[in-house]
């Protein structure tokens, strides 16, 4: 099938490149040349695992396309997504600009019929939006189109992108059109081979899906987060709370991991958006509040382990910072909890020295060349000259670590640990001490 996706950011160029792989035939629309001149090289603008290979192959085969030219875009594909951002305008709410102003250039040189499917995360009633910009600008152009409008969110998780794109749980489609129904199964068949995974519902409630997804996984997070600080002041133990209501099929393993935060470009923004939404129909989503403010507290728990450590002091010691992506497999650093604690420690007079995998180019970029602000080669190299230890991010890399390195090379052997990597008895042994969330102080 000629698919054109609009906005070759995250979603757009994984969503383009999986519907390539399985043979359609994709053209990817962006505004910014120098992307689609990279891409056309071969250079992809993000970390993702495996993304690499199949943009390559398929741009190779002809199968995936990369153009500014949004009149040829449009021309190509009977099957239209959006797929650009929707960032957060000063309130909270999500910003449509972007989104309709996709929708006006498809409007704008569209001949024939088109069915125009949101991909991107936006608020319960942006279809009606989307559908109402298409219909004024043909207006303004006396031209009679036909098309429809489709909600289709996606539900990918940043590091496995692919293989949830290419193995979806479900695929969501918000439609009153038969013909875009049949035709979005049609392109979709591919995925939906074992057992069918399409469930079909109206847009608003489509739209809604999205953000009751990602908002219940942040609840998720944030309740645990909640019971992890009575833990610590109620002598508990949350690794072995966590364990105890994870083995209760309706409450699951999943998402129950306490830590300093939840960020990324989705959560932090999906429920600051429906807060926002909930506010504008007249209702005050109080659990999501709380979701956010829970999180917020959170993300400063680690600097408060370190300032109650040290008394409030850590002016002039220099920190050994593990993990600065927002969590990991990728180089994100998007409302990163590694941030929150690096400003507080900066502002506190300390110097970090920090690794992350993936993440260390975004944090140069971000904070650019500054005294109080080292990267380093190895997680290792972290610890020469540094008085204590820090964990932001649960790579796979920092689970097994030289304990005894640590210790040796600690002028202080303590480490602060935001992703609860290691047993605390385990560190005691090793002479080392340990903080970790909700597990005692
Ligand atoms: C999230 C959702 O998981 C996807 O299903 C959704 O499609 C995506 O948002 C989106 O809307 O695009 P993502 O932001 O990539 O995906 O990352 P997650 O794996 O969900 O992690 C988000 C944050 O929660 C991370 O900071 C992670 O460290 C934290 N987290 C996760 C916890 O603190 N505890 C947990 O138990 C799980």
């Amino acid at each position: 099938m000629k698919v054109t996706v609009f906005g070759i950011g995250y979603v757009g160029l994984v969503q383009a490149a999986v519907l390539a792989e399985v043979g359609h035939d994709v053209v990817c629309v962006d505004v910014d040349q120098r992307k689609v001149d990279n891409l056309e090289k071969g250079e992809i603008p993000i970390y993702e695992p495996g993304l690499t290979p199949l943009v390559k192959s398929n741009f190779d085969a002809g199968h995936l396309k990369f153009t500014t030219d949004a009149k040829a875009g449009v021309e190509h594909g009977e099957l239209i997504f959006i797929a650009v951002g929707t960032p957060p305008d000063e309130d909270g709410s999500a910003d449509l600009k972007y989104v309709l102003a996709v929708a006006e250039t498809v409007a704008t040189y569209m001949n024939n019929h088109k069915i125009i499917i949101n991909k991107s995360t936006v608020p319960v009633g942006t279809a009606d939006k989307v559908r109402a910009k298409v219909n004024d600008t043909l207006e303004s152009l006396d031209k009679s189109c036909g098309f429809d409008v489709v909600s289709n969110p996606e539900f990918l998780k940043e590091g496995a992108a692919v293989s949830d794109c290419m193995r979806p749980d479900r695929i969501i489609l918000g439609t009153d059109s038969e013909h875009a129904e049949k035709k979005l199964r049609e392109l979709y068949s591919p995925f939906n081979r074992n057992h069918d995974k399409v469930i079909t519902m109206d847009i608003r409630s489509a739209e809604l899906t999205k953000y009751a997804a990602n908002c219940m996984l942040a609840t998720k997070i944030s309740f645990m987060n909640e019971i992890a600080n009575l833990a610590e002041r109620f002598g508990a133990d949350i690794e072995h709370v966590r364990h105890g209501i994870g083995s209760d099929p309706r409450i699951g393993y999943q998402f129950i991991y306490p830590g300093c935060g939840y960020g990324g470009s989705c959560f932090p923004k999906d429920v600051q958006a429906l807060v926002r939404s909930a506010n504008a129909v007249g209702y005050t989503a109080r659990i999501l509040e709380s979701v956010e403010a829970v999180n917020y507290d959170q993300k400063e728990k680690l600097f408060e382990y370190i300032m109650h450590h040290y008394n409030n002091d850590v002016k002039g010691k220099t920190v050994a910072l593990w993990g600065l992506s927002f969590k990991p497999n990728t180089d994100d650093m998007r409302e990163a909890s590694s941030r929150v604690l690096m400003e507080r420690l900066w502002e506190a007079g300390a110097i970090v020295q920090a690794y992350d995998p993936e993440a260390m180019e975004e944090t140069q970029r971000l904070y650019g060349d500054r005294e109080d602000l080292r990267l380093m080669g190895t997680k290792e190299a972290t610890l020469n000259g540094a008085d204590f230890m820090v964990i932001c991010t649960e790579w796979q890399m920092f689970r097994a670590p030289d304990f005894e390195l640590i210790k040796s090379k600690l002028t202080d052997p303590v480490v602060f640990d935001g992703r609860n990597l290691f047993e605390p008895k385990r560190m005691t042994e090793y002479g080392i001490e340990y903080y970790a969330i909700g597990r005692g102080l």
